[in-house]
């Protein structure tokens, strides 16, 4: 008689952190739109980037890889997501590119301001950590003072109606699936508490692979503290929807024209 092999559940043999992503990021066109950006307000090509909030630093590694000059720095409180960066994003890169990334576990609201940079990015919303105003405005006031005369600060956000409710988005991607839940949100403190889950095909689970509570900050706010942080205009690049199917495409416009679809996302592009 033979017994059934059991095989160990998908769940537990993946790595989180290269499921993020895989499902999250995508450095390559981020990068591009920074970078078209910055050379058409700027009149010269960036080459120096700090990542904010920056993970396993994929836009970092990415970044020195584009041109010889580039450099990156990556900062994040927490140690293993950084070590985790250095050990399968950094190390795989060549010497000399590598010599162009740091990485610095430091507070993004402490970290030094002696360096400065072409461009600061603080994508995927990680800035709504920050929750009161006087923390965000502090926040805007140190990056400006970490860019050059000419620098930017890029960051993204979203809002519509929907962000307003709590509920569950599900994308197939290869081999699993990635949810995006809205797990709670208040609405009058603005607060939200979401999480990331992961789901295979055994059926297995990584239920809250990450978890966020994050202040869902408007536009019209976060634009005013930009201003009251010194930066000299904001503008905001909103994702276009096709007109045919109403799909989202990989097109940002700038404008401050916006329908009141259930959902908005872009970035906001703050000039120093
Ligand atoms: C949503 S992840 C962003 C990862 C990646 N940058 C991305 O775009 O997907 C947020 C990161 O911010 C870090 N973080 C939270 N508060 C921070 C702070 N005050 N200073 C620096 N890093 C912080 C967390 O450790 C976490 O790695």
């Amino acid at each position: 008689m033979g017994t059934k092999s059991k095989r160990q559940p998908i769940a537990e043999t993946v790595d989180r952190h290269r499921l993020y992503q895989h499902a999250v990021q995508c450095p390559e066109f981020e990068l591009d739109f920074m970078n078209t950006v910055f050379k058409a307000r700027r009149k010269r090509a960036p080459r120096h980037m700090r990542e904010d909030f920056c993970g396993t630093a994929l836009a970092s590694a990415q970044w020195v890889t584009r041109h010889r000059e580039n450099t990156a720095v990556g900062v994040d409180l927490d140690a293993d997501v950084l070590a985790w960066g250095e050990d399968n994003n950094v190390a795989t890169l060549k010497p000399a590119q590598r010599k162009r990334v740091s990485l610095k576990r430091e507070n993004v609201l402490s970290t030094g301001t002696e360096v400065q940079f072409d461009f600061v990015q603080a994508l995927n919303f990680s800035y709504w950590i920050l929750m009161e105003r006087k923390q965000l405005l502090s926040y805007f006031k140190r990056v400006r003072k970490s860019l050059v005369d000419d620098g930017i600060l890029f960051l993204d956000a979203f809002g519509g109606y929907a962000a307003h409710q709590s509920g569950t988005e599900t994308r197939e991607l290869d081999g699993f699936n990635y949810e995006w839940e809205q797990a709670s949100f208040n609405p009058v403190t603005n607060l939200m508490q979401c999480y990331i889950h992961f789901g295979f095909k055994d059926k297995s689970r990584l239920d809250r692979a990450y978890s966020y509570r994050w202040r869902l900050w408007g536009a019209a706010e976060i634009r005013d503290l930009l201003s009251e942080a010194g930066f000299s205009a904001s503008h905001m690049y909103l994702q276009a929807f096709d007109p045919e199917t109403d799909e989202p495409l990989d097109d940002y416009i700038c404008t401050d024209e916006c329908e009141d679809h259930a959902c908005w996302l872009g970035y906001i592009v703050a000039l120093r």
